[in-house]
């Protein structure tokens, strides 16, 4: 190994284990960082699916006691990703959603199970192997927020530290009770510390004390500076704002390419897009929609929440349905959401399916299926859907907030005229606007030139993660360099 060393931590990394976009983001980041000459390793706790796919692993340090059990580190491989591998299986020896016990509730121990993750990044930051002393410390998300707050109570050097928001929407809450039991002292409790309304906050801790702060757009950095979108997190924000900044997501374009995608019925590129149809075709088949050439395909692949704005399509929807639209949708989560779209399935037999679970493949030929993909998220950090859509000539259709507002070019007059727009962006977001875009996103889609154009400009669309990977080297860059 060579170059700049980081240490990366996440709770999730894709391909081993996978419940959003954090996944992605920590799969293919060290790969694009390794052309910047960055080495990254990446600590990840040791879930079932993770420990069962490792490649050479090596037991490098033990933990006779950590938070209740025995716990080793592993330095291993896994599908080309360099990790450390926290096994501890009083802690993660669980297999299914990493955050959720069976009956679909936060695991009673996530305080710990996360703490114990901070706790072993901390130690490695601060030199706890001879042979590995890195010299950034990148965290992801709450799960890995009490880190900059254990190197911040702790003695001696240690490296510069980046704290990386994904989604404000969870940081961690926990009782103040917790506190003695996560080795913390008592002045770690302050309004200035990891206090939250009476609360302890992992991720408030992680941006107070973190050398660096970014999140996954500029638009988002924005954003959570306002109380609006701030979560009660603004006032810190704003505090901090020298040392905040927003870096878009890219996608690996190795595992996002219609040329080569194996979950598709037919492979495809900007320059022989028509191939599309055998893969609008096959999503029709499979979800039992009508195989009708002149429908507007809609496609949505998400988690199903309040974040997404999906209530909003469900009202959207059933008003537009004489004007042509299919719909197909592959998502989980919120109860409520669920049975909505299943209630549409049954009214709308032949041109509404709803897919009600985690497919990755499915997910991949929605992309390379539908027309356009509706994104009408109330809020998104970034959003790496319409990245995806982007590249495999499905047109977004997005609200116009975070990321969302970043990557996509609206079709107005102007961007029509002068040939760059990418998809169709509403503000604000409500249930009118969403039904206004997708009216209008009709219209387009009879020109079948206006269309072409769009999926093709898309296409030609930089989605790469190269310029987000350079903007993240130099950024590490300037906090070694920072005194
Ligand atoms: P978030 O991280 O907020 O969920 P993103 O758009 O950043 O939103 O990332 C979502 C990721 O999860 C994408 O890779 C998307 O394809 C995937 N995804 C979401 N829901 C599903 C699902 N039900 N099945 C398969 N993949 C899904
Ligand atoms: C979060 C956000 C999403 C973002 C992803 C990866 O889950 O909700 O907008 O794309 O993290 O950064």
């Amino acid at each position: 190994m060579n170059g700049t060393r980081v240490l990366s931590v996440a709770s999730e990394i894709f391909p081993l284990i996978k419940t959003g976009g954090l996944a992605d983001v920590a799969g293919a980041l060290p790969g694009a960082l390794a052309a910047e000459n960055i080495s990254v390793r990446t600590l990840v706790p040791g879930y079932p699916a993770i420990t069962h796919a490792l490649d050479h692993a090596s037991a490098v340090y033990d933990f006779p006691d950590l938070f209740g059990g025995r716990a080793r580190l592993l330095a291993a491989q896994a599908r080309g990703l360099d990790l450390f591998v926290l096994d501890a299986p009083h802690l993660y020896d669980r297999p299914g959603n990493p955050y959720l016990d069976p009956n679909g509730k936060d695991w009673a121990d996530n305080a710990f199970r996360y703490a114990a993750l901070a706790k072993v990044a901390a130690e490695l930051a601060r030199g706890l192997l001879d042979v590995y002393r890195p010299a950034i410390l990148h965290l992801h998300d709450w799960q890995a927020g009490l880190a900059p707050v254990y190197l911040h109570f702790a003695e001696g050097p240690r490296p510069r530290t980046v704290m990386t928001i994904h989604n404000l929407a969870y940081q961690g809450q926990f009782s103040a009770d917790l506190l003695p039991k996560l080795g913390l002292p008592a002045q770690a409790y302050g309004v200035d510390g990891i206090e939250y309304y009476g609360t302890i906050s992992y991720l408030k801790g992680g941006l107070q004390f973190a050398d660096r702060i970014t999140t996954v757009s500029p638009t988002y950095a924005d954003e959570i500076c306002t109380p609006e979108f701030g979560m009660g997190l603004d006032g810190l924000l704003r505090r901090r704002l020298s040392s905040l900044c927003g870096i878009l997501n890219g996608i690996d374009e190795a595992e996002w390419n219609p040329a080569s995608d194996p979950h598709l019925a037919g492979h495809y590129g900007r320059n022989n897009p028509d191939g599309r149809v055998l893969n609008r075709f096959e999503l029709q088949q499979r979800l039992g929609l009508d195989l009708d050439p002149d429908a507007m395909l809609l496609g949505v692949v998400s988690r199903l929440t309040w974040q997404k704005g999906l209530d909003m399509l469900q009202a959207a929807l059933p008003p537009l349905m004489g004007q042509g639209f299919q719909l197909a949708l592959l998502g989980a989560g919120d109860q409520q959401l669920e049975s909505g779209f299943s209630e549409l399935v049954r009214r709308h037999p032949g041109r509404i399916a709803a897919v009600i679970g985690y497919d990755e493949g499915l997910a991949h030929l929605i992309q390379a299926g539908c027309d356009a993909l509706v994104v009408p998220s109330r809020f998104e950090p970034c959003g790496l859907t319409q990245l995806y859509a982007l590249r495999y000539g499905a047109v977004p259709v997005v609200a116009r907030v975070g990321g969302l507002a970043d990557t996509v070019i609206d079709a107005n007059e102007m961007a029509l005229a002068n040939g760059s727009a990418t998809g169709l962006q509403f503000a604000p977001v409500t249930t009118e606007r969403l039904s206004g875009a997708l009216r209008r996103a009709r219209i387009l889609h009879r020109d079948k030139s206006a269309w072409k154009t769009l999926q093709s400009n898309g296409m030609a669309t930089d989605v790469s993660w190269r310029r987000p990977a350079r903007r993240y080297a130099s950024l590490y860059r300037d906090a070694t360099a920072q005194r």
